[in-house]
């Protein structure tokens, strides 16, 4: 692999530990995939932020990194924490976990990271424009900035992506080189669709078609004919948690669509497809739902504010997350949201969410509009799951 002699200086170390550590990994994953040379990036997103996941080990590598010299070379953000890191006792967090999610915290800002702690970073001051090459982690976050932004980015894991903010480069292998790009399979859309629990279940009936095949396709879907952007963000977080994958093109909606030859292979989603990917997510009776979060991935500003118009005046019946970034939530605090929200006994969970946070056994069922939630609610806590549209979601709140 070729590198400059920029990148051979850190390699021996001559800009610090931290330098070359970070250094060793890129190249090692270069080698890996055989990648021919480095690329520079301009944007990194870093995930293995919630002390539940990263652990005393996780803490003492950022540590080491941290004391070793460590230093973000480009812009780089963090993933949600375990818990918010302003209130984090509303959320019933033990005072003890709280330390340590914010030592970890404080690791990431020696190194210049931005704690910004969300999962949607092109809503918080990290949005790359079409074509940049960046290294993000965060499954969702990566497959939204490949499908719907046109940046360039692989599946990161947390030490790789610290590692390209430490450097400012990755290996050109994967997502980064323009032929990896092509879809190499069609997906018919045969059924209307709105609302983001249809286009979480839409990525779960694709995912793990692609799961089957046991193929990590980039799809080309047509049938779709407009999309928002909260539509987007939740079928970029189920398809890339049901079938791994990091990209997907819908016709004349996502930029590189028109790039490409369509593939002429391909199966159809219809109707039935669709209803029996919710029912599968449906398991919990609504008696013993006694969680409920709206969040996943992070909620834009437009979403806080339907919350807020819906809850103005009622009270819910039951512990409501409502995840979504800091800089989102200082919008909806100066424009009077929070207060409606807080006041019908909704909680803000800012800076986590309901799978990052530790509460496995403090619910029975949880009831959401995300397909990713109910995938991980299941897997990581045990939780039964119903996944409705997002006013019913509300609406059932407050029943
Ligand atoms: Fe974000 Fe947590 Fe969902 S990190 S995508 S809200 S699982």
């Amino acid at each position: 692999m070729h590198l400059t002699p920029e990148q051979q200086a850190m390699l021996d170390g001559e800009m610090g530990f931290a330098t070359r550590k970070a250094m060793e990994i890129i190249t090692t994953l270069g080698k890996i995939y055989a990648a021919e040379r480095l690329i520079p990036v301009s944007s990194v997103q870093i995930a293995g932020v919630s002390y539940a996941n990263l652990g005393k080990a996780g803490l003492d590598f950022l540590d080491t990194m941290a004391n070793g010299g460590g230093k973000a070379r480009v812009l780089a953000t963090l993933n949600p924490a375990g818990m918010d890191i302003e209130n984090w006792q509303a959320l019933g967090i033990s005072r003890e976990f709280a330390q340590k999610q914010l030592m970890v915290l404080n690791a990431f800002q020696r190194m210049g990271v931005v704690t910004t702690a969300t999962c949607t970073p092109y809503l918080a001051g990290n949005l790359p424009r079409f074509g940049e090459h960046i290294a993000w982690a965060e499954s969702s976050a990566v497959c939204f900035a490949n499908s719907v932004i046109g940046a360039r980015t692989n599946r990161e894991g947390g030490p790789s992506a610290l590692a390209s903010a430490l450097t400012g480069f990755t290996a050109a292998y994967g997502m980064h080189l323009e032929n990896n790009r092509r879809p190499t399979i069609q997906v018919r859309i045969e059924t209307p669709l709105e609302g983001t629990h249809a286009f979480g279940a839409l990525g779960k009936a694709i995912g793990e078609q692609f799961e089957k095949d046991a193929q990590r396709h980039i799809p080309y879907i047509t049938g779709i004919a407009n999309a928002s952007i909260e539509e987007l963000k939740a079928l970029s977080a189920s398809i890339a948690t049901y079938g791994g994958t990091a990209m997907f093109h819908i016709a004349d909606i996502t930029p590189e669509s028109n790039r490409f030859p369509i593939p002429a292979e391909g199966f159809a989603i219809q109707a039935k497809d669709l209803q029996n990917a919710i029912e599968a997510m449906n398991d919990a009776t609504k008696d013993e739902i006694d969680f409920i979060s709206l969040g996943c991935p992070h909620l834009t500003i437009k979403e806080v504010a339907q919350i807020a118009s819906m809850l103005e005046g009622k009270k819910v019946n039951k512990e409501f997350w409502i995840t979504t970034s800091r800089p989102v939530k200082k919008i909806a605090d100066t424009m009077g949201y929070t207060q409606v929200i807080e006041k019908a006994g909704a909680k803000f969970a800012t800076d986590t969410c309901c799978v990052v946070a530790p509460i496995k056994g403090r619910f029975r069922a949880i009831a959401t509009d995300s397909a990713k939630a109910c995938y991980y609610a299941y897997a990581k806590n045990e939780f039964h799951t119903r996944l409705l549209p997002f006013e019913q979601v509300i609406e059932f709140a407050v029943e």
